[in-house]
């Protein structure tokens, strides 16, 4: 392989012996467009992913599927819990699914989240939470979550039993993987930030207790999906002062290198510290953030400075995939033939542009193939805090809309501002008011598309 190919197009063979078809992995972005009344993936869930396969991205990552339809990240998520095994015809939805995603030859993993206290108000009034700490936001917006009540021993027991059984699901249904959400401040991640994990049982006090329940749930996982892909999703760090922390960070990837997982995706932050899309660390109120770094700010993606060290310490043992902040081949070309990483991690580019992967695999390695983001941020008539948390956060109104279009067959289209701003409204109501009460605009999210009449 000469300095000047490209990469990017090369595949990739993984622990338990799958063979990924080259280095861009889409990385998971929740899709909001499962049926408020049955958490089932859809036709919509078909023709997005069917799209992106055919935009050549070589694996695809589904949105998380909650394990647990009491706690979910927004009540339009697809649930593995709204299926019974023995249930033939929900079964074949998530079948289709897979199917749509294989079409191209893509490999199709799915995400597995419980969302813990980030499960907003719309969605449970009383979230769980390894410790009764509530999320901490700016302008108002922590409203949206209610205080979390510390789970039981018994409540544990019972998520890694559904982590257990939703992996089975997964099996069951045809896809080639799972990945375990264990980043961004849902349930698992927050297990190990020293800020929310407060307990004094075995399963927290000292960082070895903290990680006990991640690792016991890929223990069981591996077991389940034997000859599937494993793969999981975690912070560098918190980026908050006190929180899970870069060193805890490496430690529990020692220990996941251990379990001979097929691959590590690394990203960052929480709903209180959005790193892991570019924001850098401010102080939200009482909690002081780390500042993300200037140098990872002004780079174009974000956590390789940590993809070093990770490769530093394990070699390249263990597969890793980087998240956040890609828009450029050159550079994308250039991480990868200094070994720092050996999957690029895609979500919003492929939302402006479904067919940015095909154009990047095309790409010539002496010229770039770029995408570009949109600053569609300036117009929202809120706080400049709050505007960041809805708009450079987790999950963006902008991206979810353009999701919408492509799963309807659309072009996605960044033009029409006010159908945006009508979005952000309607995404801010969907945290806020029950779908299945009156929420006043579900008519608007019929109108769209998003939903059934
Ligand atoms: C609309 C939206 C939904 C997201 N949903 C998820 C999710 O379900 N699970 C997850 O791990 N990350 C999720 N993310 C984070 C992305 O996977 C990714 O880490 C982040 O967007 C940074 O990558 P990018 O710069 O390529 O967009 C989401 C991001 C967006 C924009």
């Amino acid at each position: 392989m000469t300095a000047s190919a490209n990469l990017i197009s090369t595949p990739l063979s993984l622990p338990c012996g799958k063979i990924l078809p080259n280095r861009l992995v889409k990385a998971a972005m929740t899709e909001w467009l499962a049926d408020p009344a049955d958490n089932l993936p859809n036709e919509k869930h078909c023709r997005l992913y069917a799209e992106w396969a055919r935009g050549g991205a070589g694996t695809l990552i589904t949105g998380n599927v909650l394990v647990d339809r009491r706690y979910l990240e927004s009540p339009y998520n697809v649930a593995a819990e709204a299926v019974d095994l023995d249930d033939p015809e929900r079964l074949a939805l998530f079948k289709q699914w897979a199917t749509a995603i294989r079409k191209h030859n893509a490999v199709s993993i799915v995400q597995l989240g419980h969302a813990g206290r980030q499960s907003p108000r719309s969605v449970t009034s009383e979230p769980v939470s390894p410790s009764a700490v509530k999320i901490n936001l700016p302008g108002g917006a922590g409203g949206v979550f209610k205080k979390p009540r510390a789970m039981t021993e018994a409540e544990i027991e019972d998520v890694i039993e559904r982590y257990v059984v939703a992996a089975r699901l997964c099996k069951e249904a045809g896809f080639d993987g799972v990945q375990i959400h264990s980043a961004h401040g849902y349930l698992l991640s927050s297990w190990l930030s020293p800020l929310v994990n407060m307990r004094t049982d075995k399963y927290g006090g000292t960082p070895e207790k903290r990680r006990l329940l991640l690792l016991t749930i890929v223990r069981r996982i591996k077991q389940e999906i034997s000859g599937m892909i494993l793969a999981i999703k975690l912070n560098s760090s918190d980026f908050q002062k006190g929180g899970f922390s870069e060193q805890e960070s490496l430690d529990v990837i020692e220990e996941l290198k251990n379990l001979n997982i097929d691959f590590l995706e690394i990203s960052g932050g929480t709903y209180e510290v959005a790193a892991m899309a570019g924001v850098e660390g401010e102080p939200s109120s009482t909690q002081v953030a780390e500042p993300v770094r200037k140098s990872t700010r002004a780079r174009e993606a974000y956590f390789v400075d940590f993809a070093r060290q990770v490769t530093m310490r394990f070699g390249s043992q263990l597969p890793l995939m980087v998240t956040g902040g890609w828009r450029s081949g050159l550079t994308m070309n250039a991480a990868l033939q200094q070994s720092t990483m050996q999957l690029i991690g895609l979500a919003r580019p492929l939302c402006i542009d479904p067919d940015f992967a095909q154009r990047l695999l095309a790409m010539h390695p002496s010229e770039d193939v770029a995408v570009v983001d949109h600053k569609i941020d300036a117009w929202l008539p809120v706080g400049q805090e709050l505007r960041k948390t809805l708009m450079l956060g987790l999950i963006s109104p902008f991206h979810i809309a353009l999701m919408a279009q492509i799963a309807a067959g659309k072009k996605p289209s960044t033009n029409d501002i006010n159908l945006m701003k009508l979005l952000t409204v309607d995404m801010v109501a969907n945290m806020i008011y029950s779908p299945r009460r009156s929420n006043p605009l579900r008519t608007v999210r019929q109108w769209l598309g998003f939903e059934r009449e």
